[in-house]
């Protein structure tokens, strides 16, 4: 593939902008300054360095966000920061979402990628995916509130009971919790109607991929091929 065609695949700006870039001598492939915009390179598995940052070439990018409270999953955020602008530009031209949403003050694992079919496949309230959350409740949780969480519990606009696939109380506050649904404000709805109240929530797990705990709040990763085969199974 030329070079300026890659660079453009991978949101380095429209053709003229890669032809600049490469012109003037910012870019380099396999450790030399490549000039030449037109050079052929294999793009699987090629890293290059745009301004002394490498990258690796990706057909489709996946990757995991830590999310950090107080940041909204929107591009057009209305009373907080964007979880984009935790992202560098380029994987924001190349037009990456979010698999799904977290509410603003909702911390954890995010994933977002620019396939369509990934997005669509793990967002299908078909697919049943089963995501984890650790929840931290206002009042201690009983028996019966967890009992009434695996049993099902009635919410508003939903025709049929909702109940969590999992429910394991991990502290005299704080639960762990599994739900395949993806619906606005799920789990806080379901505590509530539990007839108990969430204080924070951390999503921790979605389809049998763990948070890393060495990825901080604000931090992101890319998906690995064992990574995204594990989510592959699911979706
Ligand atoms: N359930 C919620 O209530 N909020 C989230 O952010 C995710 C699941």
């Amino acid at each position: 593939m030329e070079l300026e065609r890659l660079l453009r695949s991978q949101g380095f700006g429209s053709r003229a902008e890669c032809r600049a870039l490469v012109g003037e001598g910012r870019v380099s492939v396999g450790g030399e300054v490549c000039e030449d915009a037109s050079a052929q390179f294999e793009p699987e598995g090629l890293s290059f360095a745009v301004d002394g940052r490498v990258w690796r070439y990706w057909r489709f990018v996946y990757l995991a966000l830590n999310k950090p409270a107080g940041y909204e999953c929107s591009q057009q955020p209305q009373h907080h920061r964007s979880v984009y602008s935790l992202l560098p530009l380029p994987l924001l031209k190349r037009g990456i979402q979010t698999v799904g949403r977290l509410d603003q003050d909702t911390t954890g694992l995010l994933l977002l990628s620019d396939d369509g079919p990934f997005i669509h496949r793990y967002t299908s309230p078909r697919k049943l995916i089963p995501k984890v959350y650790e929840v931290v409740t206002r009042h201690p949780i009983d028996d019966a509130q967890v009992a009434a969480l695996l049993n099902g519990v009635e919410l508003r606009e939903e025709a049929r009971m909702v109940s969590a696939a999992a429910c394991v109380r991990l502290g005299e506050r704080q639960l762990r919790l599994t739900v395949t649904l993806g619906r606005y404000h799920l789990v806080k709805r379901m505590l509530a109607a539990a007839g108990n109240r969430v204080e924070a929530l951390q999503r921790v797990e979605i389809g049998g991929f763990a948070l890393p705990t060495a990825l901080a709040a604000g931090q992101w990763m890319w998906l690995d091929l064992p990574q995204l085969a594990l989510l592959a199974q699911r979706g």
